[in-house]
């Protein structure tokens, strides 16, 4: 979509061919005939009035209301979804605020709900110009983030992590690199997001002071922010779930003299982000759970904290296909949902293997604890 397609979309006739447009399926199988329709309306244009629709069908759950917006597929794909923009936004509420990568406007969006000013650039013009029409009330331009163009009391980056379809995971791949982030806001308040698997520990080795924090949404675990200067807390590692109404966050200041032991009366697995935060022994403080294993992030205790899924124990046994086998044969299993860390067991393979034919449902998690691989029969909370 270039500058002239923008336009287009911006005028009556855009706005009405887009409509136009959403009334139709846009499916792989309809999109032939589909395209002709809105040629007929839009002439050149209509690839970019395709692509708005589906972009902005697209974005409806990851952003939420977009009517109205302007929007790419790809920046659709890439645009931070509004819950995770929504929590960092509240963190910097009454700050002043720069999004130096602002693409589409999604941060923005969400930055303007809470702070008193809110800038953002992108060093792609059509981006600037979506994200100036998407949330009027940021003062929106185009600039290289690496030149530093406000005195906003925080600076945010998200740089791009994909590269020909690739995800990038290393920070100094991504555009712009964190290096030269840190070098241009040297001093000031920077949060820069980065990929969840990013080698965080390395870079605290590398000299990195600042605040790493991990954010998981409903479930999945979505990115790494590394916060610098006076607004993060130095050396800090913090895990923030993200589940409305139920969301919480560990710290790594929290308590955490816990020993492994013997199993207690459930398992528990931490979400994600607690677990990529290295929180786990943490998480079990808060909530009088332990560790089977020192090394294995599943936790066990006698009660599942509120909102989690837990796994009630029904048998406990030394691994082997075999003798798995025949419990579940034993048991009438039929289904079974396995869960595996740290046992080198690939939970498809196993299915397969065990060739049951009952009628019950039951949940298996295979671990290691100390040097002995265990299977636990439960039966999950929810
Ligand atoms: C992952 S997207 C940002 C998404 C945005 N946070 C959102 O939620 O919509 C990365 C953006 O960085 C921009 N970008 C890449 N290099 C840049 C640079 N040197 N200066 C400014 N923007 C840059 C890209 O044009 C792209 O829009």
């Amino acid at each position: 979509m270039d500058g002239a397609d923008l336009a287009y979309l911006r005028t009556a006739d855009g706005i009405a061919a887009v409509a136009a447009a959403d009334r139709l399926a846009l499916t792989e199988s309809s999109l032939l005939s589909d395209v002709s329709t809105v040629r007929r309306v839009a002439g050149a244009h209509a690839p970019a009035v395709i692509e708005q629709v589906r972009a902005r069908r697209r974005a409806a759950g990851k952003l939420g209301d977009v009517s109205g917006w302007m929007l790419t597929d790809e920046a659709v794909q890439q645009a931070t979804p509004s819950a995770v923009a929504e929590h960092r936004a509240r963190r910097l509420a009454w700050l002043s605020v720069h999004d130096v990568t602002c693409s589409i406007g999604s941060e923005l969006s969400a930055l303007v709900q809470v702070c008193p000013r809110v800038v953002g650039s992108d060093i792609d013009p059509v981006r600037a110009q979506m994200a100036a029409h998407n949330v009027p009330r940021a003062l929106v331009y185009v600039a290289d983030a690496l030149t530093p163009t406000s005195n906003a009391d925080v600076v945010i980056a998200d740089p791009a992590r994909r590269s020909g379809g690739r995800r990038i995971v290393d920070p100094e791949q991504m555009s712009p690199p964190l290096s030269a982030l840190r070098a241009a806001y040297a001093g000031r308040s920077l949060a820069v997001k980065t990929a969840p698997g990013i080698d965080y520990e390395g870079l605290r080795r590398a000299g990195f002071s600042g605040e790493v924090e991990i954010v998981s949404l409903d479930g999945g675990v979505r990115e790494a922010c590394l916060w610098s200067g006076p607004v993060a807390v130095p050396g800090l590692t913090r895990a923030t779930v993200l589940r409305g109404l139920r969301s919480f966050e560990v710290v790594s200041t929290d308590p955490h003299d816990v020993d492994p032991d013997a199993p207690g009366k459930f398992l528990i697995e931490p979400d994600g982000a607690v677990i990529r935060a290295g929180l786990v022994r943490h998480y079990a403080g808060r909530h009088g759970l332990w560790q089977l294993d020192p090394h294995i992030a599943y936790l066990t205790g006698d009660a599942v904290p509120d909102g989690e899924r837990g796994f009630e124990i029904v048998e406990q046994m030394k691994f082997s296909e075999k003798a798995l086998r025949a419990e579940l044969r034993a048991r009438d299993v039929g289904s079974v949902e396995i869960l595996t860390r740290g046992a080198g067991v690939d939970p498809d393979v196993l299915r397969k293997q065990l060739k049951l034919q009952g009628s019950q449902p039951m949940t298996v998690v295979i671990t290691r604890i100390a040097r002995e691989v265990v299977a636990f029969l439960t039966r999950p909370t929810r």
